[in-house]
């Protein structure tokens, strides 16, 4: 898969070449049609955009007026499936750690729920998309709490999680591999569908719930369609179901 950082504008000279050296990507001026992705600094955000004449729109991370702040709107509270899959009750919140932090959806929704949130994302450009949505959040003033709880490490999270210290086991592991996405997309699956031709499939899933159970000092949840298979064909000890997902849980092994 090619990317290619593009200088869309000279007022991000700067950003794009710290980039490109950060990325070990090339940096050009001119699109090519050889290419599958470009990276870009556009109307101040970084975005992924697929090439191609009828490529879906551009993925980038916005925690302040795109679908996370519709999902809160919506009343995405600590009684949702995603709440409670993480463990909140009332009097407790979970310190959560999400080893597949993606477009930091997930774990934005449970920090405004209060939860800490260390987020692991081992891809990159990913990485760059999510921090730089979060530099955009913290950036809002009126985010800064909610941004205050998140903090984001570019990496595996197997070895991550395999050297993680006893005193910063987290409560709760969470999980949300990539799943094969098929049929019509809807817009939210053509982000998805944008993510997995970059990323390719997730093939590690198995084995970072068995390391998380280790690890997580109360459950691993892991977030599945709801008509998916376990993931690893490892059955949960309980289940919280949600309209179109379903989160399996996990209880701790020694
Ligand atoms: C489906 S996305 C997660 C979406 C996320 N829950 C959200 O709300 O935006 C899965 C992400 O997990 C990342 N990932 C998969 N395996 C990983 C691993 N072993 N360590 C760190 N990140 C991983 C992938 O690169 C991908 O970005």
């Amino acid at each position: 898969m090619t990317v290619v950082i593009v200088l869309s504008s000279p007022d991000y000279t700067r950003e794009s070449e710290a980039l490109a050296a950060r990325l070990g990507c090339p940096l050009t001026d001119t699109p090519s049609p050889e290419v599958d992705f470009y990276l870009e600094y556009s109307q101040d955000r970084l975005q992924l955009r697929p090439s191609g004449k009828n490529a879906p729109g551009p993925v980038f991370v916005d925690f302040v007026g795109g679908k996370v702040a519709h999902r809160l709107r919506q009343g995405e509270g600590r009684r949702s499936p995603l709440a409670r899959a993480v463990g909140m009750k009332p009097g407790f919140t979970p310190r959560v750690l999400d080893a597949t932090a993606g477009l930091g959806r997930d774990a934005f929704v449970l920090a405004t729920l209060g939860c800490e949130v260390r987020m692991v994302e081992q891809s990159p450009i990913v990485h760059a998309l999510l921090e730089d949505g979060l530099r955009r959040a913290r950036e809002t003033g009126e985010l800064a709490d909610i941004i205050g709880r998140l903090s984001l490490v570019q990496g595996n999270a197997l070895p991550l999680l395999a050297a993680l210290p006893p005193d910063e086991y987290p409560n709760s592991v969470y999980l949300d591999p990539m799943y094969p996405h098929k049929g019509k997309a809807a817009l939210a699956k053509k982000e998805m569908q944008s993510l997995q031709r970059l990323l390719g499939q997730d093939t590690q899933g198995a084995e970072l719930l068995q390391l998380a159970r280790r690890r997580a000092r109360r459950r691993v949840a892991v977030k599945r369609p709801a008509r998916a298979g376990f993931l690893g064909g490892q059955r949960p000890d309980f289940q919280v179901k949600g309209v179109k997902t379903r989160y399996d849980i996990y209880l701790p092994q020694a």
